[in-house]
């Protein structure tokens, strides 16, 4: 069984085997996270773009942990010159690690650095371990070809950006939902700060009536996929 954890935001921790994968480890700057940095030991960090509430605490759990940095060449450059270990990957590559496969997929959005410096292209994180596979969207609009990650492998749980304003809101949402078709969607990206304060009932409830799953997680809870 692969651990699933809600770190709040678009932040996840992700265990199977032994392995410890965390996503936009966003923690510190978050006031709804229950996590801090310390209680995460994680082995790989993998990044869906550099915006601050992406990148987070990427620094202080790299160097804890001496946890390699697995995201686009840009953000990887950035964090390898500082001297940690590092895997670049581009838009549409994917590699095979030893815990499984990451692969970057597009999104629309931005990713600069918080210090306006260019952090290549926004992505999403195609995750694969065992025989799961779980798509986080990263922060995206909505794009049709969503339509083709789903088509050309089973997501098992998508992981979804919900809170508008900066990404889709609940009605892009759930078309992307019904785009991929995965077993299970869940929201995030949701109540972090003002401008993105949306209810995600509303996005279960449009979820449920094209008869997909939707399941809310709260802050700090674990489910088992
Ligand atoms: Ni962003
Ligand atoms: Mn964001």
């Amino acid at each position: 069984m692969i651990k699933l954890t809600f770190l709040g935001h678009s932040a996840w921790l992700i265990e199977n085997n032994d392995v410890t994968i965390v996503i936009d480890p966003f923690l510190e700057g978050n006031p709804l996270a229950i996590h801090k940095p310390g209680d995460i030991k994680a082995d790989y960090i993998v990044l869906s773009h550099a915006h601050g509430d992406h990148i987070g605490d990427t620094e202080a759990i790299a160097r804890a942990n001496d946890s390699t940095i697995i995201a686009n060449f840009e953000i990887a450059t950035h964090f390898g010159n500082k001297g940690f270990k590092v895997h670049p990957l581009h838009i549409g590559g994917g590699h095979d690690f030893e815990f499984g496969r990451v692969k970057l997929t597009q999104a629309f959005h931005g990713s600069s650095f918080p210090d306006g410096s260019y952090g290549g292209m926004p992505a999403g994180i195609l995750l694969t371990l065992d025989d799961k596979t779980i798509y986080h969207t990263g922060d995206t609009g909505l794009f049709s070809d969503m339509g083709l990650i789903g088509r050309h492998q089973h997501v098992d749980v998508m992981l979804v950006c919900i809170g508008d304003n900066f990404t889709m809101g609940i009605d892009d949402a759930a078309e992307a939902v019904a785009l991929v078709k995965p077993d299970l969607a869940i929201p995030m990206h949701y109540k972090t700060f003002d401008m993105i304060d949306v209810d995600p009932e509303e996005f279960a409830g449009k979820v449920a009536l094209m008869d997909l799953k939707a399941r809310i997680l709260d802050f700090g809870a674990m489910i088992e996929i």
